[in-house]
């Protein structure tokens, strides 16, 4: 017998939950309950699916219900989050505004699935690109214990909504049909299209973006280390889907590039990471852009890969030459899957299998 399941917001986020969902064979009672500001039909991957107006009535028919809906005082987690709890329901929230509160555990299942309790009936999602510099970084700070982190974000467009992924394409062709690009501020800070953006999300009054200063508190809660150091610059670049991230981190005890990827490259120490590198031997080689192995290291078009698809993907890792115990890596991951819908439908899978569900 399964549950009672909605999903709360279909956007990008929202259409990849009912996406794995199914992908994943979650039990799910009967159909789902797809819920938005107003009522309407949609197609998600050539099916039809019926869009009802959210309302408290339908959250007492639920026994879950993943929220992706905007964020802010008139999104979905400030407004119906505490009325689907009131009426039974446990929440999965993507958003980011309940994220940071005390009480409300904010869950990577392969790093802290034990901060759900049986008295847990809201649990919240990190960002995305916090899902993913985590995971890589968790198994390094098991070992050593990670003291500061630089990280720089290359996140794709559909971190923002499905309405910026429709938006690039149209100055991605407006800019080659040689017309002026109609620039929309409320989507982009700037236009786009063959552009990188140092701003995404508010601006807060230390100079740092909201995206960033998530990046600097959530792995704190998850790790459960309110001192960890982070320096996070997070970017706008023209992919559609895939957020990349150069990341620089220092460790309190030995660490090394060596050490790094023999953790990083085994499952059993980091589970939801992949490891790909390789350098070539021939470094004369002509062909070097040809070599198979040369150009092993994980870029945004790998989470096309059906392997890879959930997964951390990780390379680049080097010693850093500056400073002892410090390395660099390289991570990728689908901020639509690892970085919202897996991470979520995997937190709840965690809950069924400790009969929380
Ligand atoms: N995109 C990512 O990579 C990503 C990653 C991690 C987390 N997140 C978070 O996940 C959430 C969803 O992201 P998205 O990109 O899919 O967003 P989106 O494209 O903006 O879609 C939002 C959906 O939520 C619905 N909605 C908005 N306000 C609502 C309210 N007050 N009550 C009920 N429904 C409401 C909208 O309804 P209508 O369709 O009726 O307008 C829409 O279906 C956001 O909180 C985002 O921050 C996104």
């Amino acid at each position: 017998m399964g549950l009672k399941v909605g999903v709360l917001g279909i956007g990008p986020v929202g259409e990849h939950i009912v996406r794995i969902l199914g992908e994943r064979k979650f039990p799910v009672d009967g159909p789902l309950t797809i819920m938005a500001t107003r009522e309407r039909d949609e197609i998600i991957d050539e099916m039809p699916v019926s869009v009802q107006k959210v309302s408290e009535d339908l959250f007492k028919k639920l026994d879950l219900v993943f929220f992706a809906g905007k964020e802010g005082a008139k999104g979905a987690s400030l407004e119906w989050a505490d009325i689907a709890v009131k009426n039974g329901c446990v929440v999965i929230d993507n958003g980011g505004d309940l994220r940071m509160y005390p009480g409300i555990p904010l869950v990577i299942p392969e790093i802290n699935m034990d901060s759900v309790t049986k008295d847990t009936r809201l649990i919240c999602n990190p960002n995305c690109s916090t899902i993913q510099m985590a995971l890589a970084l968790y198994p390094l700070h098991k070992a050593s214990r990670v003291r500061r982190v630089i990280v720089s974000t290359y996140q794709s467009v559909s971190g923002h909504s499905g309405g910026a992924m429709e938006l690039l394409k149209a100055e991605i062709k407006q800019v080659l049909s040689g017309e002026s690009v109609q620039e929309y501020p409320a989507i982009f800070a700037r236009s786009a299209s063959f552009n990188c953006i140092p701003h995404i999300d508010r601006f807060e009054k230390n100079g740092y973006t909201r995206e960033e200063m998530k990046m600097v508190n959530e792995p704190r809660k998850i790790f459960n280390e309110p001192n960890l150091l982070i320096s996070a610059t997070a970017v706008r670049v023209p992919v559609l889907v895939g957020h990349s991230e150069s990341i620089n981190a220092e460790f309190m005890e030995p660490m090394n590039a060596q050490k790094a990827i023999e953790i990083l490259s085994n499952p059993v120490l980091s589970p939801g990471v992949v490891y790909i590198d390789g350098i070539t031997d021939d470094k004369n080689s002509l062909e070097i852009r040809h070599d198979p192995l040369e150009r092993r290291y994980p870029v945004a078009s790998d989470i096309e890969k059906v392997e890879w698809k959930d997964s951390v993907m990780v390379g680049r890792i080097r010693d850093d030459m500056t400073v002892p115990n410090a390395i660099n890596l390289w991570c990728v991951s689908d901020n639509l899957r690892k970085g919202a819908a897996t991470n979520a439908i995997q937190i709840a899978e965690g809950m069924l299998e400790k009969g929380l569900l």
